[in-house]
């Protein structure tokens, strides 16, 4: 693919922006500043992310820019939106032509859904790792579309190796006419190896949607260029604001529209996705200027490096303090990844979906910590994530003050059973 290009288009796109408006405010942190209330420890980066102060005065400046002229402001907007995607296809190493800004990851996997809606039945293969909502969006493409939704069952522990093995084996038994697969999961924390299933996969005819929620920021080069789809998030460990996501396309992506129909309807793919009418996309704008905080300040190879040896001696932390409790919280989980990891929970806790759910808000309301609970195979999970603004006493205050109220939460539960 040609990044000089691409380099050259979005000088061009940019040119055609206003000028005095369109140059970003110059990086000048020594290292990202958040604003994460200090009274909480922040251990759950995964499920919403974080904005740097840095990023979130850039996308004030963009809103103060739409706001002075409102008018001027909308009519420059495909082309700040073209010049921040075309960026954002080379700090994600893919080809412009490919790449179009999404709202969210739901948003790309319901235009990818939404693309095979009236193409006869859909049959749909999915795993029992799938983000929930996402699973139901496919289940729902199966069911309105006259198909059916397969689940495959993949083992926790299962390696790279056994995962493409059973995946194959499905696909040769079922023969969907497409596989959703997560590159990293949600509910257990662990990676696929969705390059090589997707090869598979297009051998067999099958079309891949590869869900890369988590990727951008972890995964260096995140991109699943095997998969005929793939949806990232921006916003969580890559920083940007909120609502700022990527569906990167491995063909030419015609078939593809934007959940919100607008202007750009006669455009080609992804030029027609730079239309969704009057909303605030501040943050795709900033999206490139996240990137570069992260890179410029603490450096992308860096930050995962910091991560992950943080999240080694954090999660060992709180396993030991788990430990009181039960002989092993670490479970077997087939492909780690570094920056979000998992633990068994006491007892029963969060062994269904609503329980794990159900534990988040109370949990943070009385000891002023937030993490993720999530649960797989009737059994409940905590998940770690680790950030920058990270720092082992947080691990180290989970470990005293959190883990022995899920102790004494799990043991309320076992005696009011026993009564
Ligand atoms: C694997 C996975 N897919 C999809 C999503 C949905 O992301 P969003 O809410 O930004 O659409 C998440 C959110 O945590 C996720 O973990």
């Amino acid at each position: 693919m040609d990044l000089s290009g691409a380099a050259a288009t979005a000088k061009a796109a940019m040119a055609a922006i206003p000028s005095g408006a369109a140059s970003a405010a110059p990086i000048a942190d020594p290292a990202p500043r958040w604003t994460l209330d200090p009274c909480v420890t922040h251990l759950n980066h995964g499920s919403f992310g974080a904005v740097p102060v840095a990023v979130q005065e850039e996308q004030e400046r963009l809103r103060r820019l739409m706001e002075a002229n409102p008018v001027r402001w909308f009519a420059s907007l495909p082309q700040r939106i073209a010049a921040a995607r075309i960026e954002v296809a080379a700090l994600l190493r893919v080809d412009p032509a490919h790449l179009a800004f999404v709202l969210n990851d739901s948003a790309g996997a319901s235009t990818v859904f939404q693309s095979l809606m009236a193409s006869g039945p859909v049959d749909v293969l999915v795993t029992d790792h799938g983000y929930g909502a996402v699973t139901m969006g496919a289940e729902r493409l199966a069911q309105r579309s006259g198909g059916r939704a397969i689940t495959l069952e993949v083992p926790l522990d299962a390696g790279a190796e056994a995962v493409v093995e059973l995946v194959t084996a499905a696909i040769a038994q079922h023969r969907p006419r497409l596989l959703v697969i997560d590159q990293i999961t949600s509910a257990t924390a662990r990676a696929f190896p969705v390059d090589e299933i997707c090869s598979v996969a297009r051998t067999l005819g099958v079309l891949t949607l590869v869900d890369g929620a988590h990727a951008p920021g972890v995964v260096e080069d995140p991109v699943c260029r095997d998969a005929d789809y793939w949806i990232g998030n921006l916003h969580k460990f890559a920083c940007a604001p909120r609502g700022a996501a990527v569906i990167v396309a491995r063909g030419d992506g015609q078939e593809l529209h934007p959940v919100i129909d607008s202007w750009g309807a006669p455009l080609p793919f992804p030029e027609r996705f730079d239309h969704i009418g009057t909303l605030d996309t501040t943050a795709w704008i900033a999206a490139p200027f996240a990137w570069r905080h992260i890179e410029e300040t603490v450096g992308w190879g860096s930050a995962r490096k910091q991560t992950t040896e943080l999240l080694d001696e954090g999660t060992e932390i709180v396993a030991a303090a788990l430990r009181a409790v039960m002989d092993d919280p670490v479970p077997d989980v087939g492909q780690p990844i570094g920056p979000m990891r998992l633990l068994r929970l006491p007892g029963n806790l969060g062994s269904t979906h609503a329980d794990a759910d159900g534990l988040r808000v109370p949990f943070g309301d009385q000891v002023q910590i937030a993490c993720a609970f999530s649960h797989f195979k009737g059994r409940g999970y905590l998940r770690l994530s680790a950030h920058l603004y990270n720092s082992i006493r947080d691990y180290q205050h989970l470990a005293t003050v959190g883990i022995p109220l899920l102790n004494r939460w799990s043991a309320g539960r076992e005696n009011s059973a026993g009564l």
